[in-house]
Order: C-alpha cells, then structure tokens, then sequence
C-alpha cells in the first residue's frame, strides 16, 4: 500500500518547484526555447506544455526568474501570436517553433527548418554557439560574436535562409536572455557552465551554484542590453534591408496585421 501511495503521488501533476524536475513524456509538447521548455520541466509552467494562459506564463516567469510581471505578459501576447486558432488567448509550447513567426533560422541550439527539427536541441548548432563563448564566463561580448557567427553560417550554408524584422530583435532579445535574465543583470555577464547546463539539460543548475536572480529583471533591462549587443556587433554598414532592432516594442502584432492586411 505504502508503494502504492508514493508511485502515485511521484505522478502527480501539481508538483513544481526547483526541487522538482522531469522530462517531457510522451505526450508532453516543448518549445525551440530552451528557458521555456525548462520551466515546463520543473513545473512553474504545466508540464505538458499545452493551452498555456497569460496568468500562468506572468506567474512561471516571475516565481521563477524574477521577471517583471508587465514583462512577462508583453512576452505572452507575442506567445499567443504563433497559435493557429484565431484570437487565442492561450498558447503550447510546440506552437512557439511555428517558422516564421517567431521561430527564426540561425538559432544558437537548433537547426533552420530548412535542415530538420526547429523544436529539438541540435548538438552540431550549439557546438558551433559554444566555440564562441570562449572563457568561464560568458560576456554580452562573447554573446553577440556567437548571435553573429550563426547567422553567418546559416547565411553560407542555408538556401533559404530568411530573417523577419520580427525574428531579428528575438535574436537580440535571446542572446541578451540567456546572459542577463538567466545570468546577471549587473555585471553583464553569466556563467558559462550554467548556460551550457541549461541548454544541453534544460534545468537550472543548481548544483552550479546557479540561484534565482535577487533583482526583477524590467523590460528596460532587456532593452538596454539588446542595444547593447547591436552595438558590440561587427556587420558591414547596414544597408536599407538590413533589419535593425533596438527594443521589441512596437513590433507586437497580431499575425493579421503583421501578416497580410
Ligand atoms: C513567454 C516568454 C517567452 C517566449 C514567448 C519565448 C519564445 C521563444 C521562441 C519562439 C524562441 C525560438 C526562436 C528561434 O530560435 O527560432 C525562443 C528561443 C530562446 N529563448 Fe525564449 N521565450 C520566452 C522566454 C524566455 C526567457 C525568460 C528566456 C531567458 C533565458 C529565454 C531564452 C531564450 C533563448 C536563449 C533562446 C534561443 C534558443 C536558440 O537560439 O537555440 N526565453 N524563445
Ligand atoms: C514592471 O514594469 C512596469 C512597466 O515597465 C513598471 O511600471 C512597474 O513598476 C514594474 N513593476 C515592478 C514591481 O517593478
Ligand atoms: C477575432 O477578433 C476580431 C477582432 O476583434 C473579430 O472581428 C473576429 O470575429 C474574431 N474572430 C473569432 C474567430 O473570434
Ligand atoms: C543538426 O544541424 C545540422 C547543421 O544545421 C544539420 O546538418 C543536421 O541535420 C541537424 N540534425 C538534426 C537531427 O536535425
Ligand atoms: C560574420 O560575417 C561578417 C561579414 O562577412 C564578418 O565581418 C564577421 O566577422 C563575421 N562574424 C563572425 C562572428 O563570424
Ligand atoms: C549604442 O550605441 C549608440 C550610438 O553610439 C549609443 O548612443 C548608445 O548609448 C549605445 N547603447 C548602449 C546600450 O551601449
């Protein structure tokens, strides 16, 4: 009886925390964003990773990493934005690799759609990402060379490559997330194990040392740091064409307007 009782409540659902970590199932759906699928993992977001509201990615977000609540529902109505059902006021994970919408080719862990799988992690793109990061620490520095050398390649080596305006300030806004909202925010910087860890396992490394950040992290925060690595990124002149992105404001749209009328 005693046995029972644990294997069944080793199954329950309702169990969240950073304590509390296990891997997709089988019928589990995940996102190409290694923070999401990560919070899904240890239950701050639902673990099957579907019909995610707006309350509850506020909550994930903030219980987790301290992000500002205003923050994390500005982030949702770009979440929502990628869900086929018309007017959605919820979305899953596995919507989120919906190409062209968010999902954008040169990602530093998963392959373009062009070559495979948006939604899984791809050894031979982070392997690529991770020759940049090239100390213990990881400086926005390090980030933007890494952010530059995959658009690079994917430039080389994809005959469809396509990078929306849209897709080009998430890259900024990624490459900022995972050294300033997962790192710290002061210092610019995070430890390279930790964000190795977080992207290859897709848990908070606790063991690491790694501790939810103390300071709310604010949409100026990320916007600041977004200018910061356009700033420390080595491009040829831009031209007209060339997508510039300073803060994601503005570009939230519903897909009708971004996509058609
Ligand atoms: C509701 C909030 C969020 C949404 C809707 C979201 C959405 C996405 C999407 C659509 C991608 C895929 C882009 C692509 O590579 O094609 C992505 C990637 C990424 N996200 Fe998130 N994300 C959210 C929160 C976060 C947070 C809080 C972090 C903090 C570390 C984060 C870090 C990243 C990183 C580092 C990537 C790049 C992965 C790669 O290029 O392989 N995200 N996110
Ligand atoms: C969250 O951000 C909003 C808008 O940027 C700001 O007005 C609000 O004061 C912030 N909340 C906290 C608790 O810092
Ligand atoms: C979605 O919202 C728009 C604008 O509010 C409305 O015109 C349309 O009928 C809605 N569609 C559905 C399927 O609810
Ligand atoms: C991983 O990415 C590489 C480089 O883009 C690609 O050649 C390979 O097919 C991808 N692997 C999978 C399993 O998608
Ligand atoms: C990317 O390509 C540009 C233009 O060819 C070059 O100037 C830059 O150094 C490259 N960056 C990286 C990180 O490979
Ligand atoms: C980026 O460069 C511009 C132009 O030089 C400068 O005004 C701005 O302060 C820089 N931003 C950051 C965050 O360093």
């Amino acid at each position: 009886m005693k046995t029972f009782i644990l294997a069944f409540s080793a199954v329950s659902p309702v169990l969240a925390g950073f304590d509390t970590w296990s891997p997709p199932g089988p019928y589990d759906v995940r996102a190409p964003c290694p923070m999401l699928n990560t919070l899904a993992n240890h239950g701050f977001l639902p673990h099957h990773g579907k019909d995610i509201s707006r309350e509850v990615t506020e909550n994930a977000l903030f219980e987790a990493l301290n992000i500002n609540k205003t923050l994390g529902s500005f982030l949702f109505d770009f979440a929502t934005t990628t869900n086929p059902k018309p007017n959605a006021t919820s979305f899953s994970l596995n919507d989120l690799g919906n190409h062209g919408i968010l999902e954008h080719d040169a990602s530093l862990s998963r392959s373009d759609a062009y070559f495979g799988n948006v939604l899984t992690f791809n050894h031979t793109v982070f392997e690529e990402t991770k020759s940049y990061w090239t100390d213990e620490t990881v400086t926005i520095q390090m980030a933007a060379n890494a952010r530059q050398a995959r658009i690079n390649t994917s430039k080389a080596t994809n005959p469809e490559y396509q990078m929306s305006e849209l897709g080009n300030a998430f890259t900024y806004g990624e490459s900022a997330a995972y050294v300033v909202v997962f790192g710290d925010k002061t210092s610019g910087t995070v430890k390279r194990s930790w964000v190795e860890w977080l992207f290859e396992h897709e848990q908070f490394p606790q063991h690491l040392g790694w501790h939810k950040p103390t300071e709310m992290f604010q949409e100026g925060d990320l916007n600041r740091y977004m200018e910061l690595i356009q700033n420390l990124t080595n491009t040829e002149q831009p031209g007209p064409g060339c997508p510039q992105a300073r803060s994601l404001k503005n570009k939230r749209t519903r897909r009708a307007s971004h996509f058609g009328a």
